[in-house]
């Protein structure tokens, strides 16, 4: 996917910061950037991109207030409520049913501005669990690419007006008032780590129950997005939750994740990440041609999988159906919903069933082919062979297997046709055979009849 360069001396710009500031802002949009860049443009009395370039270049510390224009940082307490009380009702007391006692339970503000979200996030928790149990069980990362963000939410001293959307029992049961604000309670802070993580390269934390990164994505363009959403995904516990802002819609190309709460985008992890996913999140500096030419690669391997006129299934090597090409979808009439899903529980795995252990067999190394298996349908019988070939990567460790499904159902039929002709063929030359034998037979008895007769006339004649 190449990104639209609107224009040479703008692209010019943010190729200077990512390679000379280590400030990379080529993922986000690019309608956007530039009403930042031309806000903080506006306010040097700067009127082109080249020129802004030249004051970089000899401003250092510019591009840090440059950065603080462009990261916005608008946030609030319980932000869009609704979506709030939803995550209070069910999504929490979700996770907690789906723990022991003491586990704990893992949280992700990704980009968390001034701190609100997090500090929203953890008076829930400990609505919920108690005041005690929040704190021993709960483990809080809240992170921001933007240092003055992260200072301040590490002070979480809020105004008068920022704490108005907290309700007053929860203000006065988590918030201390001071000269200064409202800060919130020492004892909840002590509970988080704040620190600088940029979504677009940082390496994401893991083994997370609930992820939320609300109102970020849609400051990036579809590719960088893709990316960040490959990385949450790595983030994200099996069961754990996806929490994004209330205008954010989901762009990658496979449903990596599905919804649970569309309204209040809530989602939990759906496919598994293949190896375009991988190569998203690859730095594509030096490496990106290769990537380019893999991700070619892939999508010719993937197309050639998905178009192959026989049925085919992946299943890797704990069972589950990974990859099913359209012949198999629409002869099995399997949708999206049954990837992931155990494959001897479904159709064409119980099919085999009968023939191989199948729990087992995505384990052999050896290929296999089952011959003639049969499937009952209300238009008649279909006759199959199976070939399963085990998938083995570049160590020769087995990742799974391919099960192609031949349909002989047209060759069974011949082959049955054929059967009963050659039978018949058989019965008729064995009647033939017994009809020759009796005329022969017949023709014998008639020529000694013949014989016999005309020897008698001899000897009668002799006698006269
Ligand atoms: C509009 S605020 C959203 C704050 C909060 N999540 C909410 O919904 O109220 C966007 C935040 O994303 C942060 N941000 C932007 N780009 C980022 C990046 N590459 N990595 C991490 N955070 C980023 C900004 O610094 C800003 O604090």
């Amino acid at each position: 996917m190449s990104l639209p360069e609107a224009n040479p001396e703008f692209e010019a710009l943010l190729n200077y910061l990512k390679h000379n500031r280590g400030c990379d802002l080529t993922g986000y949009k690019r309608s956007t950037l530039m009403r930042r860049f031309g806000h903080r443009m506006q306010n040097l009395s700067i009127d082109s991109y080249q020129k802004y370039l030249h004051y970089l270049q000899r401003h250092s510390q510019e591009y840090l207030v440059l950065l603080n224009d462009v990261l916005i940082n608008f946030t609030s307490f319980f932000r869009d409520r609704d979506a709030w009380d939803y995550l209070a009702t069910d999504i929490i007391p979700k996770i907690i049913a789906s723990k022991q006692p003491n586990e704990p339970i893992r949280v992700w503000s990704a980009g968390c501005a001034a701190g609100q979200e997090i500090y929203s996030l953890l008076i829930l928790l400990a609505e919920t669990l108690g005041i005690e149990s929040c704190l021993q069980r709960v483990q809080c990362y809240a992170t921001d690419a933007d240092e003055a963000a992260l200072k301040q939410a590490r002070q979480a001293t809020y105004s008068d007006l920022e704490v108005s959307s907290v309700p007053r029992d929860l203000l006065q049961k988590y918030f201390e008032q001071t000269d200064q604000g409202y800060v919130i309670r020492p004892i909840l802070r002590q509970n988080i780590i704040f620190g600088r993580h940029d979504l677009t390269q940082d390496a994401p934390i893991s083994k997370i129950d609930l992820l939320m990164c609300r109102n970020v994505l849609i400051y990036f363009n579809p590719e960088a997005q893709a990316s960040i959403l490959v990385r949450f995904h790595f983030a994200l516990k099996k069961t754990g939750f996806l929490f994004l802002g209330k205008s954010e819609t989901l762009v990658n190309r496979r449903q990596i994740f599905t919804p649970v709460h569309m309204k209040h985008q809530i989602y939990t992890k759906g496919l598994k990440l293949d190896l375009e996913d991988h190569l998203a999140i690859n730095p594509k500096s030096s490496k990106g041609q290769l990537a380019e030419s893999l991700t070619s690669q892939t999508q010719f391997w993937q197309t050639a999988f998905e178009t192959n006129t026989v049925a085919q299934f992946a299943v890797d090597i704990s069972g589950c159906l990974v990859g099913a090409n359209e012949q198999a979808n629409i002869l099995f009439g399997l949708t999206l919903d049954d990837w992931n899903y155990p494959f001897h529980q479904l159709e064409p795995g119980k099919l085999i069933a009968a023939h191989t252990s199948v729990k087992t067999f995505y384990c052999h190394r050896r290929p296999a082919i089952l011959k003639d298996i049969e499937r009952k349908t209300s238009q008649g019988t279909q006759y199959f062979d199976v070939a399963i070939a085990p998938v083995l990567n570049a160590k020769k460790q087995l990742l799974g297997s391919i099960l192609t499904f031949v349909n002989k159902t047209d060759c069974k039929r011949l082959k049955d046709k054929l059967e009963y002709t050659n039978a018949e063929l058989k019965r008729v030359s064995e009647a033939l055979q017994t009809t020759q034998t009796e005329l022969e037979s017949a023709r014998q008895e008639i020529h000694i009849l013949a014989e016999d007769t005309h020897k008698r006339n001899q000897s009668s004649e002799g006698a006269r």
